[in-house]
């Protein structure tokens, strides 16, 4: 399944480095599962979860020719410039608090980016990672259900890291950002990864431990929304208040 003549000549997602920076006990990234060109990353997870492949299993691509955005929308996956990566979860969690899970998500590459990078990562209700007003990254949970429960969540993560402002097309240049565009340099895939994998392991053990209040509260540090003027649009009825 990997792609090792690829990625060893001139790639700088190491799939290896990736691997052996999982400790033992990890729940996430036990199993590392890599493919050159995919679909989508969600897709494949989606398809593996429900042939009851481990918890943890991560699925990372180097690019995907139907990424998937929220609402329906592309997510644009140029080869080798980004991380595109899908992760499959088993969490005892009740159905009605799933949304947790792309919180949880989001809040753990926040914390990483925040940690290697030094830039200030804001989340944006309910799933943009966004750096100085701009969107840098998104998070696209899909959730298989039985009545009350979750049987299994994937958390699927895009992360603009290399990517320039002429790869982008140009209704969405001034609203997108990466990380090369604010550092001004070209950034490690396979660094930025460890660190994300990191803190979602870190944090995942937070929310089972310790429930959801504890990902609430972190999520209020870093919401770019609450105590905004916002608008919710909702079917017919626009609503205009304080978030
Ligand atoms: C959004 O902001 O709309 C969510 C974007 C999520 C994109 C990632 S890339 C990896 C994974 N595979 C997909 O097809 N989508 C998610």
């Amino acid at each position: 399944m990997d792609n090792f003549l690829f990625y060893s000549k001139n790639n700088d997602l190491s799939i290896e480095n990736i691997r052996n920076s999982i400790s033992e006990n990890s729940i996430i990234g036990k199993e590392i599962l890599y493919f050159q060109t995919i679909t989508s990353t969600n897709t494949v997870a989606l398809e593996l979860a429900s042939n009851n492949c481990k918890e943890g299993t991560v699925i990372i691509a180097d690019m995907q020719t139907n990424g998937k955005g929220r609402l329906g929308r592309k997510w644009i996956s140029p080869m080798g410039k980004n991380l595109y990566m899908s992760i499959i979860l088993k969490p005892e969690i009740p159905l009605k608090d799933a949304q947790i899970l792309t919180l949880f998500s989001a809040i753990s590459c926040a914390h990483a980016i925040k940690k290697l990078h030094k830039l200030n990562v804001l989340i944006k209700w309910p799933n943009d990672l966004m750096v100085n007003n701009k969107k840098l990254g998104g998070i696209l949970t899909e959730i298989k259900n039985e009545p009350k429960r979750i049987s299994f969540a994937v958390i699927g993560i895009g992360l603009n890291i290399n990517l320039e402002r002429k790869d982008l097309p140009e209704d969405i240049r001034e609203k997108a950002t990466s990380l090369k565009e604010e550092l001004g340099r070209n950034v490690s895939r396979t660094d930025t990864m460890i660190a994300i994998l990191e803190e979602l392991e870190r944090i995942y053990n937070l929310l089972l431990k310790f429930g959801k209040t504890f990902i609430i509260g972190e999520y209020l540090k870093m919401s770019s929304t609450i105590g905004k003027d916002i608008k919710v649009i909702m079917n017919d009825t626009n609503i205009i208040g304080t978030a």
